[in-house]
């Protein structure tokens, strides 16, 4: 058994590198796929669901299987500086590799709006960090116009490098079940993801190393849902800032997977999307960030309604980690404050027996 390497090792063959290519690597990917145990039995329903826990990744986000790719061949093509705009996952993401290839990042995030675990991790990789007034969307209109001023590559996922990388998740799935699953359940912002999930599925496919393909399923939160709607948002809002986005940049791609598969998008509440992480946390002792949750939001939805039919196997992608946003978090629990207690074995032993 060799050590792992991240993800360009493992799938080579099937990422546009070379042998002179210098990898850019934090040993990425190869993140676990939990089977739910215990959500099936509550809701009463005969589904398998798994969950492709991203939250492992080297940054705690799915953005690193784009980004090793992304900042590999931004290397080899003798760039020095990166950029992108972000809610949060790309910026630490970007941030981090950056760091690793000795290159400089540059990161638009919108002022107030990107959840403070992921503003510590930009900060502490060293990355030039500079705040709009104003959405992600505004951000990502002036990346794409400062890059043609300046010697910067973009790193967001309208560069293809990006895609290419992020389509291993579904290969890691393929190999780990042997099988596609049924229908793919993922929360949408950008859109890239469900484009690199498609294309990875669609590539296996075609060579023959699954016989099936999944539908795919694209979850938005119902304040930043223009799929749902069928046109961009100008000002979209949800407590999940991390798909806090009115104008996907990989809005024809989405479309393209999800007439493909014969796949849906959907909305959801912000309360729903809480409730189904914290319902993660609770029962199945998995922490995802609220954004990440909507794929499971979803999932439950339409395995509740029937649109997914007793019997699936789902994958819900959890794209970021819960502990990214502990604001979030602590208000989720706010009625479940730790209580404080004498240092002494009898007013533990009373605080224990109390609560048992
Ligand atoms: N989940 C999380 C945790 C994210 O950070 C993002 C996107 C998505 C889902 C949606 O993925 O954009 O490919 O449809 N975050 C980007 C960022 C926009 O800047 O970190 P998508």
């Amino acid at each position: 058994m060799t050590h792992y390497t991240g993800l360009i090792e493992r799938y080579r063959k099937r990422l546009p590198v070379s042998d002179s290519t210098r990898i850019i690597s934090l040993n990425e990917g190869n993140t676990p796929l939990i089977q739910l145990q215990n959500i099936p039995r509550l809701i009463g329903k005969e589904v398998d669901i798994y969950v492709k826990f991203e939250g492992l990744n080297p940054t705690g986000s799915f953005k690193d299987r784009g980004m090793t790719m992304a900042v590999t061949k931004a290397v080899e093509a003798g760039s020095h500086a990166i950029i992108c705009a972000s809610t949060g996952n790309t910026s630490a993401s970007a941030a981090a590799y950056a760091a690793r290839a000795g290159i400089r990042a540059f990161v638009l995030i919108p002022e107030g709006k990107i959840a403070l675990g992921k503003l510590a991790q930009t900060l502490m990789y060293d990355a030039k960090i500079i705040q709009i007034s104003g959405n992600f969307d505004q951000g990502m209109q002036l990346v794409k116009e400062v890059a043609d001023h300046a010697p910067v590559t973009i790193v967001n996922s309208i560069n293809p490098f990006r895609i290419d990388g992020q389509k291993t998740a579904a290969f890691e799935i393929v190999d780990a079940l042997g099988f596609a699953p049924d229908y793919h359940c993922l929360p949408v912002g950008n859109a890239g993801n469900i484009t690199a999930y498609w294309k990875g599925y669609t590539e296996y496919a075609r060579d023959r190393v699954c016989g099936n393909l999944p539908v795919m399923c694209g979850y938005q939160a119902a304040g930043a849902a223009p799929f749902v709607l069928g046109e961009m948002v100008d000002h979209p809002e949800t407590v999940a800032t991390a798909i806090r986005i009115g104008h996907p940049q990989s809005w024809d791609f989405a479309w393209t997977a999800q007439r493909e598969s014969g796949g849906w998008f959907d909305k959801f509440t912000d309360e729903q999307i809480l409730a189904a992480q914290k319902m993660l946390s609770q029962f199945e002792g998995i922490f995802c960030e609220p954004a990440s949750a909507t794929s499971l939001a979803g999932a439950l939805h339409d395995i509740g309604s029937g649109k997914i039919p007793e019997g699936s196997k789902i994958v819900c992608t959890l794209t970021g980690n819960g502990i990214k946003d502990p604001e979030i978090a602590m208000m989720q629990c706010a009625d479940a404050k730790p209580i404080t207690i004498d240092a002494s074995l009898d007013a533990v032993k009373r605080a224990i027996l109390d609560s048992l």
